[in-house]
């Protein structure tokens, strides 16, 4: 199940390949793998107590990190008879100001995410309480501590961790035996969960939280980290020193503690981004590439001109050995060089026995997969305005709706418009007066009403034909899926079936794609491209048996939170400053997401800044190694099926 092969607890000290790191870290393929693991820690620590006849105390955390854990403790609960009746739970945090009442509470979050589908009793659930007074503060908080003594101290404690290296809500600055109390939150803590609120001028300053020293008083501890956005500070807590700007690094005093996460969370680990100085590596022909570009990168020196003694002094002299520098240079030279082309479609005519692409047939049949509604244009516009001028026949899927992703004074604006243009033809407004109320009711529920996501989703539909129709696309080739997964009215998504699976696979047995592109972009805060991609590959899968399918490829693109590392990347297609203005047009046209857009995070810059800066940096590492210099690069990786 696990990824890399983390050996036993008792034995990673004394590797070599682990003595960068400071903490017990255990890397699953996926939030899924891991999330089901740490669900089993936790049930055979309840099924354990139950047999000594006594509680289990489990101190537990809020946000996305722990949610796929509750499903699966759930889901023991109700197939596999797993009682949580002997379970005595603790919170770490509640927002100070925020009620049960309040759907952006943790409280809340709690009882819909977890304590509603299992048979814990009330009374066992303590969560701090974020309406007390101020004068009552300071004694509720010594109680917390003290009840969490009488149950006996905590057995397990899960956690999250924050970007700014929170545990809790321990902000940096907080002390290795601090105790429950008032915390102001970081600026990019508020940030990162803005998601929640409509506004994130709402999110609460303050918050009631476990100290660090309450955390390390637990017997157990597993924290989980999902996703890119966590590397960094992975990285640092894991590797770095004890300090009190990075609260997770106190963990390093604890004596059972493991961190579990996943391939996207553990990217800057040194065993894992740059294996060859920690251990022999076996030279794979993705190993070398991976580290030839970093010393090029690292050293600023073209790949022809790196020598035998940069090889040997960072780590690689096995490398430099077995096939000796020379070639080596110009295997990955020529690797790269061959990675760009301008014909993203394939060059007609043309010998294509080392393109990214195959010539045949020059006409391609195109599907453009796109999990939210502008995805094509920030990710992959240049690309696909190319595929459209070379003549294929160029389809866009819009996966999802996106209506989450539309702020209700935007929502507003179209709902007056059309109330007013109603009014203007002397045609029925009064069902707009409604609607505009149904806004107000939305920002009390946890799920926003589905006129007001009708609404969102046809704003989101018409930038999406709008940018389609700016690169010349038929409005035959759009299609819009909405798949049903995704229609909850909240941030979070059910879980994918068999009927987005159909809607997937109809599409794509209509057209009879020699290409396909689709978001392979991990690191969207909310999953929806992960769930979006693992729709189309299990459909893929179902299909590969059909003839249209020998002629079909799969090429992944990715989105506006992550680049692709350089040696990942299999087609890399330049932009020149003119494609890179129409693209820019083309991002413009999604106007709804433009000016502080709701899933911003700590971000500021507009989508089509992220774009344009993250296609201009690839292109300038691709000049920095010596190859050609371009103004913008899209890149692709191609995924064998
Ligand atoms: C939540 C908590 C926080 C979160 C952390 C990560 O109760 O105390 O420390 O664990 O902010 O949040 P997510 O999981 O949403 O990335």
């Amino acid at each position: 199940m696990r990824n890399d092969e983390t050996p036993d607890k008792n034995l990673w000290r004394s590797l070599e390949e682990y003595k960068h790191e400071h903490l017990y870290t255990q890397v699953f393929n996926n939030s899924l793998e891991g999330s089901v693991f740490v669900a089993n820690q936790i049930a055979e620590g309840i099924r354990n107590t139950q047999t000594l006849s006594r509680q289990y105390v489990l101190g537990l955390a809020t946000g996305n990190s722990p949610l796929k854990i509750y499903e699966e403790l759930i889901r023991l609960h109700r197939t596999e008879g797993l009682s949580f009746k002997n379970v005595v739970t603790f919170n770490l945090d509640e927002y100070y100001g925020l009620g049960p009442q309040d759907v952006q509470s943790y409280t809340y979050f709690m009882h819909s995410n977890f304590f509603d589908h299992i048979d814990i009793k009330s009374e066992n659930i303590h969560i701090p309480d974020g309406l007390l007074s101020r004068e009552l503060l300071p004694e509720y908080c010594l109680r917390y501590e003290e009840l969490i003594e009488k149950f006996g101290g905590l057995d397990f404690q899960l956690l999250g961790i924050g970007r700014t290296g929170h545990i809790g809500f321990n902000e940096p600055g907080s002390k290795h035996d601090s105790n429950t109390r008032m915390v102001n939150l970081d600026y990019l803590t508020r940030k990162d969960n803005a998601f929640a609120f409509d506004d994130p001028g709402e999110v609460p300053t303050k918050a009631i939280t476990m100290g660090v020293g309450t955390i390390l008083r637990a017997r157990k501890i597993i924290l989980v980290a999902w996703g890119s956005s966590k590397a960094e500070i992975v990285a640092q807590t894991v590797e770095g020193e004890v300090t009190y700007n990075v609260p997770a690094s106190f963990l390093q005093h604890h004596k059972d503690v493991s961190f579990v996460i996943d391939k996207g969370a553990a990217e800057l680990l040194t065993r894992i981004q740059t294996p060859w100085l920690v251990k022999d590596c076996s030279w794979t022909p993705e190993l070398t590439r991976k580290a030839v570009v970093w010393l090029g990168l690292k050293l600023d020196k073209p790949i022809l001109k790196l020598t035998d003694r940069d090889y040997n002094i960072h780590g690689m002299s096995t490398l430099a050995s077995e096939k000796g520098v020379y070639q080596t240079n110009i295997d990955v030279f020529k690797y790269f060089q061959r990675t760009i082309t301008g014909w993203p479609g394939g060059k007609p005519n043309e010998d294509d026995t080392n393109r990214p692409e195959r010539a045949k047939p020059a006409k391609k049949r195109v599907i453009i997969f796109s999990p939210h509604p502008d995805d094509d244009v920030i990710s992959m516009g240049g690309t696909f305005l190319r595929l459209v001028e070379q003549g294929h026949e160029v389809h866009v899927a819009y996966q999802t709706s996106g209506n989450t992703a539309v702020a209700d004074y935007e929502t507003l604006r179209f709902i007056e418009f059309a109330k007013d243009l109603a009014k203007e033809l002397h045609a029925e407004h009064l069902a707009y007066d409604q609607l505009i109320k149904d806004i107000s009711i939305g920002k009390s529920q946890e799920v926003t009403p589905k006129s007001i996501r009708k609404v969102r989703g046809l704003i989101r539909r018409g930038e999406a034909l709008s940018a389609c129709r700016y690169y010349n696309v038929p409005d035959s080739q759009i299609h819009f899926l909405d798949l049903p997964f995704y229609e909850t009215g909240r941030s979070k998504k059910n879980a994918p079936t068999t009927a987005d699976a159909s809607i997937v696979r109809a599409l794509i047995e209509d057209i009879q794609p020699h290409q396909i592109f689709a978001a392979g972009d991990l690191a969207d805060p909310h999953g929806t491209h992960e769930v979006c991609l693992n729709i189309i590959l299990s459909v893929l899968d179902d299909l590969k048996n059909q003839a249209f399918m020998d002629d079909c490829r799969l090429w992944l693109y990715r989105g506006a939170w992550h680049e692709y590392g350089l040696d990942e990347i299999e087609m890399a297609v330049p932009l020149s400053p003119d494609e890179l203005y129409k693209k820019r047009m083309a991002i413009w046209r999604h106007q709804s997401q433009k000016d502080g857009v709701v899933y911003q995070g700590d971000d500021h810059r507009e989508f089509w800044q992220r774009a344009e800066a993250r296609n201009r940096a690839i292109a300038k590492k691709y000049d920095q190694l010596g190859l050609s210099e371009y103004e913008a690069m899209e890149t692709f990786r191609r995924y064998y099926f």
